[in-house]
């Protein structure tokens, strides 16, 4: 391949050029590709042909192991390393993927797993004609320009991640009464009780188990093992407390590190075309989505690989 980036003017962002889907990835290709990414957090892939399923997986494992997320949000498909991300209903009104069209708030995917998401791929296939943006936030930047002290008050700091609750369709306290309304993020768009509820009948006269969702605890300042260069590790809408600190504290603590982390220099947001395939380092960066009108269908395919 003979790729060619050219930064976008935006604070992050670049675009692609040259990628062929299907050929085989050059040692020399993953190293230009990673080595853009490292600079620039997000790479749009665009005016290529689709790839396909095979062709996708074949392209992202190049750059790690790749999570079998797709079992974790019951969307039990062919190929479990890509996560269905779409807000089509069978004629019985089951999610053929993830479900809905809501707004997802600000995330990083798979924080809740202790091998977390590290790079991840969004391709569109089908877009509504008022696109919903994806956003990105650059959470290197984001930890560079809070105070030396405050940082180093972070240090010691870990925080626990999880999103059982609502994938699951189970509350801690009250494990029989699904609270998936309020689903808030990871890589999945937010899910009503009726998907959830659906969902589970459907696998279990397929005789698929219940998923274990993983949970897992991070410190809030992570190193990313490939650059060494240091992350603030929020992922808002995960992140359910800081370990050993009270609730209301560490609600605070979230919240003052998140607006800090959203400041317009650190944000780039991406309006989508069909066949764009958006390469962005999970580990180093949050992303939220608009909502789009559910009237209209958007169908996405995603994929991570994991630390
Ligand atoms: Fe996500």
């Amino acid at each position: 391949m003979s790729l060619q980036i050219f930064p976008l003017d935006q604070p992050l962002g670049a675009i692609v050029e040259g990628w062929a889907p299907g050929s085989t990835l050059e040692d020399s290709d993953r190293q230009t590709i990673l080595s853009a990414l490292r600079e620039h957090i997000v790479l749009v892939f665009r005016g290529n042909p689709q790839p396909s399923d095979d062709a996708l997986i074949n392209f992202a494992s190049g750059f790690g192991d790749l999570v079998q997320g797709s079992e974790w949000f019951q969307d039990n498909g062919p190929r479990p390393e890509i996560l269905r991300v779409n807000n089509i209903y069978n004629e019985q009104g089951i999610a053929q993927g993830t479900g809905g069209s809501d707004k997802l708030g600000w995330h990083s995917d798979y924080s809740y797993v202790p091998r977390v998401g590290k790079e991840s791929f969004l391709n569109a296939v089908e877009i509504p004609k008022d696109p919903p943006r994806t956003c990105f936030c650059n959470q290197y930047r984001a930890l560079e320009t809070l105070p030396p002290e405050q940082v180093e008050k972070l240090r010691s700091l870990r925080a626990f991640h999880s999103i059982t609750q609502y994938i699951s369709g189970e509350d801690p306290q009250t494990t029989d009464t699904p609270k998936c309304e309020a689903q808030p993020g990871s890589a999945v768009t937010r899910q009503t009780r009726a998907d959830f509820l659906a969902k589970r009948k459907r696998n279990a006269e397929l005789g698929i188990a219940k998923p274990q969702i993983p949970q897992a605890e991070h410190p809030l300042i992570v190193t990313h093992p490939d650059t060494g260069r240091e992350i603030l590790y929020v992922s808002p809408q995960i992140i359910k407390h800081i370990v050993g600190m009270p609730k209301q504290e560490s609600d605070a603590l979230i919240e003052e590190l998140t607006t800090h982390s959203l400041h317009e220099d650190n944000i780039y947001c991406h309006d989508w075309q069909v066949g764009d395939t958006v390469m962005f380092d999970t580990l180093g960066s949050l992303h939220r989505r608009d909502s789009w009108d559910p009237g209209q269908r958007r169908v996405m395919r995603q994929l991570s690989t994991m630390l």
